[in-house]
């Protein structure tokens, strides 16, 4: 049988309790291959209480699942300010729509802007952006690893 060419289909929902394990596995296995160097496992109980403190402060965390599937990847993003907090996708689901499908999302649930700062040597995540229209609109410093960042935008059209 030849294989499909049908794009993968999403579903975007509300992350629940039950998603969180899945969410955990996928940001290390994701991480992990981004900055080897890095022990993502052991920050797993930060991220967790990140994730939590977010939610609590207003904002929104949504997954994807290929349909029928696992959870694919997610996003975090405030609608008050606009901030993406955390965007994940399992390298299982790299180039396979995920990634923009959740950026669809976040710009739904803020339509005026999407702001979020980047390693500058994470070079997939800065092209994905660039391909998802953000532009670098400014440069900083990680305060936490103390790695270059840039600061990227996306501006929707304002209301009237
Ligand atoms: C960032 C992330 C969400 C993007 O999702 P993705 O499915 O990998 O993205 P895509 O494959 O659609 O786009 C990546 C682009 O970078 C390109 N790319 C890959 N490696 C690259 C490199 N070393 N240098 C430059 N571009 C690169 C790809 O070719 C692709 O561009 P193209 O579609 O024009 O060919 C995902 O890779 C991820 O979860 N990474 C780990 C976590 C992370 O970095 N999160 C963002 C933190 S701000």
């Amino acid at each position: 049988m030849s294989p499909s060419l049908d794009p993968v289909r999403y579903t975007l929902a509300a992350a629940t309790a039950d998603d969180r394990p899945a969410m955990g596995r996928l940001w290390v296995e994701t991480w992990a291959r981004t900055m080897p160097d890095i022990d993502f496992a052991e920050r797993l109980p930060w991220l967790e209480g990140h994730l939590d403190r977010l939610a609590a402060d207003g904002a929104l965390i949504r997954v994807a699942a290929a349909e029928g599937g696992p959870v694919a990847g997610f996003v975090v993003i405030h609608p008050d300010t606009g901030y993406l907090d955390q965007l994940a996708v399992d390298p299982r689901f790299w180039g396979k729509g995920t990634a923009e499908a959740l950026m669809a999302e976040a710009r739904r649930l803020s339509p005026r802007l999407v702001a979020l700062d980047v390693n500058q040597d994470n070079p997939r995540a800065v092209r994905f952006y660039e391909k998802m229209g953000l532009a670098i609109v400014s440069e900083g410093q990680n305060p936490m690893s103390g790695r270059r960042t840039f600061r990227m935008e996306w501006r929707g059209a304002s209301l009237p």
